[in-house]
């Protein structure tokens, strides 16, 4: 029963510093907080008839347990802003992997248009798509198609 409810949510996952929107390097990040960008979000969901559940750590296993109870949940979509952990964390993929759950990979700033280093993502390859350099955007677009695919889907 929960399992029906639930596979018309969208979990919207964010990860490292990104708790510090607003104030974090605005020239590259933009001035909106996070809780304006969530807010956002939900309110779109609603108007929409899909639920939005917003999550944001600092912490690796943190972000991997909340992937592992979305499966438990039956979680339809997943938007997710790995930040730091888009390099390191390979915990984080595989969760994402063996839970099987469609995500979009959403990325604030052009990774390809700073360091080199931070052009290669280990979610790239295991996500229905990437969107890069739009800002907070970029979470609204997603956020646009996982709602089409969740309606098509019922
Ligand atoms: C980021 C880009 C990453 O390189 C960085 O580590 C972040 C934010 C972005 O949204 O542009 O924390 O994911």
């Amino acid at each position: 029963m929960m399992k029906k409810s639930k596979s018309k949510t969208v979990l919207v996952l964010n990860g490292p510093n990104l708790n510090l929107l607003g104030t974090r390097e605005p020239h590259l990040y933009g001035k909106e907080t996070l809780s304006v960008i969530e807010r956002r979000l939900v309110a779109a969901g609603t108007a929409a008839g899909v639920r939005v559940e917003c999550f944001q750590t600092n912490h690796e296993g943190v972000i991997v347990d909340r992937v592992q109870q979305a499966k438990r949940e039956g979680v339809g979509f997943i938007l997710l802003n790995p930040a730091a952990f888009t390099y390191s964390s390979i915990a984080l993929r595989d969760a994402l992997t063996a839970v099987q759950i469609p995500f979009i990979e959403v990325h604030l700033s052009n990774i390809h248009a700073r360091e080199p280093w931070r052009a290669h993502s280990h979610f790239t390859a295991v996500a229905v798509g990437s969107i890069l350099g739009l800002g907070s955007r970029g979470y609204d677009l997603a956020l646009d198609y996982a709602i089409a695919r969740l309606k098509s889907r019922s």
